[in-house]
């Protein structure tokens, strides 16, 4: 099998990663990658939202599978023109994509489906939206209603905060388009949960779940980011009903639509009170979800990927390995605001050294063959062990290890797990 992955964050390394150890590969390439995607895949030099040339190149080096790692080439149309090319592709055609591509979609999917999630509205009128927001109170949940980098999500704690977030999406449109619309929201309390499933269409099979630590500092406090770390398996978290609540009837609904599901849904959750409710969706794995879920998967993932992409998953199952999977993002200072490019790395070899850890690279770049920091987060640190401590115990070794002066990261990630 030939197949290319596309992005170049520590999701997509660790994607290329678990793809270079299956017996059914013979080349892997990762457009446009990193400097840790090179030690495991050929780099080659596509930026991910760059569709025609990533069909271009995937015709003419006979690519046998696409795998897409984020969800902008997704919504852009990127699974659709590879199946006008002939190529398989595990991931959403761009009609499907609207899963995350707009939050009312989503949600008004929900309605029709009986999926439980916030109580919310749909606004095109600032004003109509405040006049909203002002009559509900707070706290309340602001969100632009297209895509946004994760960073058009307000959960508003006063209303005036509500109303400030309102301007900035929809009259200064600091999101762009994806400001046409607003989503407002009840605000929803209690633990969030990443639950993943492989999709073919009809059938859903079970890829792990995880949490991820959003908040940039110890004990969840200071801004939200792309994910300061994660860990999998979630004690006490049972995905059976999960399963049958949030992807099954999404996925059923999807196609009574006409506009299937193929590729990895993640169903963001947050366990209330009153039982799970649905956060978001989104059509592609986590990061840094990603990284901890594929240290723990026994099964080989080509084959699984290939049984979606031919509709065939009802006949498949994942094996998993025992034990727990930790995840420690390491980001640039100034993260996530500003984050500044160029610090030394430094050699990542005693980290990855470490027994049962693994290294991800993200925002990094060579420069004469000098690792150097260049984006937001940078290195995922990842550690498996028997539980959720031995393998936070290996992360934090490892992150130790790493000569990286200036990386910032948390210090407590999966700690919660063991007061559970
Ligand atoms: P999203 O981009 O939809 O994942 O939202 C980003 C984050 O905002 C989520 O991970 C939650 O922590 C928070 N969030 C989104 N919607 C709600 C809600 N209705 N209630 C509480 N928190 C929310
Ligand atoms: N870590 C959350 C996400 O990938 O959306």
């Amino acid at each position: 099998m030939r197949v290319l992955v596309v992005g170049s964050g520590g999701r997509e390394h660790a994607l290329a990663w678990a793809l270079s150890a299956s017996p059914l590969l013979t080349k892997l390439w990762v457009a446009p990658g990193n400097p840790g995607t090179a030690l495991v895949a050929e780099n080659v030099g596509i930026a991910a939202l760059h569709i025609e040339r990533l069909v271009q190149f995937a015709r003419e080096h006979a690519v046998d599978l696409v795998v897409p790692g984020p969800e902008g080439p997704l919504v852009a149309g990127l699974a659709d023109a590879m199946a006008q090319a002939g190529i398989c592709c595990i991931g959403p055609t761009a009609a499907a994509a609207r899963l995350e591509g707009s939050k009312a979609f989503a949600k008004q999917l929900c309605n029709d489906a009986g999926i439980p999630t916030a109580l919310w509205e749909q606004f095109t009128d600032v004003e109509e939206a405040r006049a909203f927001i002002r009559r509900r109170g707070a706290p309340v949940v602001v969100k632009a209603d297209g895509l946004a980098s994760g960073k058009g999500v307000v959960v508003a704690a006063t209303v005036e905060a509500a109303e400030a977030a309102l301007d900035a999406i929809m009259r200064d449109r600091s999101f762009g388009d994806s400001g046409a619309s607003v989503v407002i929201e009840e605000c929803l309390m209690g633990e969030e949960i990443s639950l993943f499933a492989l999709c073919d269409g009809t059938d859903a099979v079970f890829l792990g779940a995880a949490q991820d630590h959003k908040r940039l500092g110890d004990g969840d406090i200071g801004p939200n980011t792309g994910g300061m770390g994660a860990l999998s398996p979630v004690p006490g978290f049972d995905p059976g009903p999960a399963m049958d609540g949030f992807i099954r009837p999404a996925l059923a609904e999807m196609a009574r639509r006409g506009t299937p599901f193929r590729g990895i849904l993640f169903a963001g959750l947050m366990l209330t009170a009153d039982g799970a409710k649905l956060i978001e969706y989104n059509v592609r794995f986590g990061d840094p979800e990603c990284q901890v879920l594929l240290p723990r998967l026994r099964s080989d993932l080509l084959p699984a990927l290939l049984a979606a992409c031919d509709g065939e998953l009802g006949r498949f199952d994942l094996r998993w390995n025992a034990g727990a999977a930790v995840a420690v993002v390491m980001a640039a200072p100034g993260y996530p605001a500003a984050p500044e490019p160029g610090s030394d790395i430094g050699d990542l070899s005693a980290a990855a050294a470490v027994p049962g850890a693994l290294v991800f690279q993200a925002g990094t770049r060579l420069d004469s063959g000098r690792l150097l920091a260049d984006g937001g987060r940078v290195l995922t640190i990842c550690g498996t062990g028997a539980d959720a401590a031995a393998a936070r115990a290996v992360a934090y070794q490892a992150v130790e290890a790493v000569p990286w002066t200036e990386g910032i990261y948390r210090t407590d990630i999966g700690v919660r797990s063991q007061y559970k």
